[in-house]
Formats: structure tokens, sequence, C-alpha cells
């Protein structure tokens, strides 16, 4: 039996979806077929994005801010007529050890993830519940289970993330809307960011011995995206080499 997932007639947006991890989603839900949106508050990168998928519509959005959301989602609506798939997969890091942290620092990643997961997540709900039908795939990680120093910000919007994610699973199931979430490990310029002997031991501690490639985190979220998907519901699935095993 060979399965492949199409995303033909399915509107998916992916936040964040100009560079790393997004971008090889973007990539993957074009290739599946996808009507595909992509979110990204940096428009040099989504200008980048269009070249390669002159069929995709740029949304030059900032998931933190419900209004810019709110427009770009009842954008793509009036575009397709249809909103299939959330990804929300945008993120940023501000790293500092907690009494370090400012406002600022604080605002701004749970800003970015939690409060764009929830405002992304709420903008989709209204057509999703009318077409009674939806996937919401959010991006977490292992940081939010388990801690990290210097991370404090970012490990509590990913934990609060996989609340979220477990809430609204609860709360959409009836309307056809499933909601899950990956834990990935992905070489992009976020894992570049971290100091080399923090990423080496980092890496030391993944039982597969390397962080994967943004594309092998794909898969998995054309999983839960997909239609086939429907039984699956309020998990976060771990695509880290094994870290947290
Ligand atoms: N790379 C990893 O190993 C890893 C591990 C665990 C979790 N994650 C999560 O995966 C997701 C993607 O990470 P990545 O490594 O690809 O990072 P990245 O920095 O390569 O890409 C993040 C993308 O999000 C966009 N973005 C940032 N702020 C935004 C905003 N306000 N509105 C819209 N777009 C915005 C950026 O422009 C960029 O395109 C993040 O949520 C991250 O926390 C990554």
């Amino acid at each position: 039996m060979s399965i492949t997932f199409d995303f033909t007639g399915r509107t998916v947006v992916v936040t964040g979806g100009a560079r790393g991890i997004g971008r090889a989603l973007s990539d993957c839900f074009a290739a599946a077929g996808a009507t595909l949106a992509v979110a990204d508050v940096d428009a040099e990168a989504l200008a980048e994005v269009t070249v390669d998928h002159p069929d995709a519509i740029p949304l030059e959005i900032d998931v933190s801010d419900a209004a810019s959301v709110a427009a770009g989602i009842d954008d793509v609506v009036a575009r397709t007529g249809r909103l299939d798939v959330v990804v929300n997969n945008a993120g940023i890091l501000r790293d500092r050890v907690v009494w370090k942290l400012t406002d600022d620092d604080w605002q701004a990643v749970l800003g970015v993830h939690l409060t764009g997961t929830f405002n992304m997540t709420r903008a989709a709900i209204p057509t999703m519940r009318e077409q009674q039908y939806g996937r919401i795939v959010n991006v977490t990680s292992y940081t939010g289970l388990h801690g990290n120093v210097g991370q404090a910000n970012y490990a509590a919007a990913k934990a609060g993330i996989i609340g979220f994610t477990r809430t609204t699973a609860k709360e959409l199931a009836r309307f056809g809307i499933t909601v899950n979430a990956i834990s990935p490990n992905a070489e992009t310029d976020m894992v570049a960011s971290i100091p080399a002997d923090k990423r080496a031991e980092l890496e030391a501690q993944i039982p597969i011995g390397r962080f994967s490639s943004p594309a092998e985190a794909a898969p998995a979220v054309a999983f839960l995206a997909s239609a086939e998907a429907g039984y699956v519901t309020g998990v976060v699935l771990p695509v880290d080499g094994g870290l947290s095993i």
C-alpha cells in the first residue's frame, strides 16, 4: 500500500513559511497540490518564496498582531473560498537568563509563539466551522516540556502552545477540526543562532546524533494536516531524532 497526501483543492496557510522549517513546509504543501498562502513578517524572504511558487499567496503579516492576522485570513478566504489547514510555525528567540530578560524579550517571544498561535486559530475557526472541516498544526518544542537555560520566555510560550493545542483539540473536535502539534529539531537559522558549545551539547543528546534538515520535519506536518488523519487530535508528535525519549 502506498499513501501520498493530496492537498489539491485545499487552502493551506503556513506562518513563518518563508524561512527554515516553514519554508520546507511551504515547498511540501505546494508539491502536494495545495492552494498555498505563505504568511511571514519577512517581506524579502516572502518575495523569494513566490519566485519558486508563483501561485502561492504571499501574506505579509505579523502573527502577534490580531488585526494583521484577521485581515490576512479574510484575504485568503476571499481569494480561495476556503481555509483547510493552518500551520502555526512562526517563531523568534530572545534568549537570556530569566533575571536578564527585559519586558520586551518576554512580550515579543510570547507574542509571536503563543499569542500568534491564538490569533491565527481564532481567525481560522469561523471558516473551518462553516466547512465542518479543518486541520490546525502547531509547532512546539522539547524546551516547552523540559526547560532550557536562557529560554524561560520561549519555554513558557512553547509549554503554553501544548496546553492550547490540547484544549482547542477538545473544543473543536465537534466541528470536524483537529488540532495537533509537532516538536521538531531542525537545522535552521534559529539553531545556527545558538552558541556553538550549547549547540554541540544539545546535538550530543539526540539519539540519531544530528539535527534534521527542515525538510525532514515536513512529512509529519503533512500527515497531521491530511484528511486521512481525521481521527488524530490533541497529540504532540516529536520529530526530534529521539531527543525526547
Ligand atoms: N529549528 C529547531 O530546531 C526548532 C526546534 C523546536 C521548535 N522549533 C520551532 O519551529 C518553528 C520554526 O523555527 P525555525 O527554526 O524554522 O526558525 P526560523 O528562524 O528559521 O524561521 C522562523 C520564521 O518565522 C518568521 N516570523 C518571525 N516572527 C514572525 C511574526 N511575528 N509573524 C510572522 N512570521 C514571523 C520568520 O520571518 C521566519 O521566516 C518555530 O516556532 C520554532 O520555535 C524549531
